[in-house]
């Protein structure tokens, strides 16, 4: 399933915007502080759908029966550029277990690229609700990758992916991949280079939140 969250008109689509716009995307305290409020967002959208259960809280005058979220989903981003959107979703689900795994494109000279893992740190993840974050979701082929090495950990009950802006392609990938997986985006774009970037996209985000990389 997708859930577009720029269709409802929100702030969550001003920052999209913002990401996207060549006038601002430089800036890149804002930028990275962009994607942390999407993450935000989507950490809230996402808690609406988790299982609550009630408990009795004693507060200074008595006591009152509260929803609780049952159990904290494990949140797992990818390297580097997954970075402020994980932070987003941190600062909610604030007592959540955190996973890190890196991915990288290591390009060919004809333009073709894989996709490189080289690191992951994760929880036990049987049973608990996985939420996965990627501002870009271009072919899918790294967050495919990403939770195929993730599933080595246990088969969590249920799979969140967070992005910023998605593609068509990409979404198709990942949904015939994972079919019971929940996209999440902040918006939907449709066209995508030989070389993997999104179109119109925003160019590249991890470049554009923590400072241009060296080609390898
Ligand atoms: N990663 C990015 O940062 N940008 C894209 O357009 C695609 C993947």
């Amino acid at each position: 399933m997708v859930i577009n969250l720029g269709k409802q008109h929100s702030l969550l689509s001003n920052w999209v915007s913002e990401l996207r716009d060549v006038e601002v995307q430089n800036d890149r305290m804002r930028f990275r502080k962009n994607l942390e409020r999407i993450g935000e967002v989507a950490a809230y959208e996402i808690s609406k759908t988790l299982a609550w259960e009630e408990k009795e809280i004693t507060t200074p005058l008595g006591i009152a029966s509260c929803k609780v979220l049952q159990s904290q989903p494990v949140l797992a981003t990818i390297l580097r550029a997954g970075l402020g959107m994980h932070n987003g979703l941190l600062n909610y689900f604030d007592k959540g277990e955190n996973a890190f795994i890196s991915a990288y494109r290591k390009h060919h000279a004809d333009g073709s690229f894989d996709i490189n893992i080289e690191y992951m740190s994760c929880p036990e993840l049987e049973d608990k609700v996985l939420i996965i974050s990627d501002p870009m979701i271009a072919t899918g082929a790294s967050l495919v990758k990403a939770i195929q090495y993730l599933k080595e950990e246990g088969v969590s009950k249920e799979i969140h992916i967070v992005c910023a802006i998605a593609c068509t392609v990409g979404i198709e990938f990942i949904l015939r991949e994972q079919p019971k997986a929940t996209i999440w985006c902040g918006d939907i774009d449709d066209e995508i280079t030989a070389k993997g970037y999104i179109v119109p996209g925003l160019g590249d985000a991890g470049d554009l939140a923590f400072g241009q990389k060296m080609q390898f």
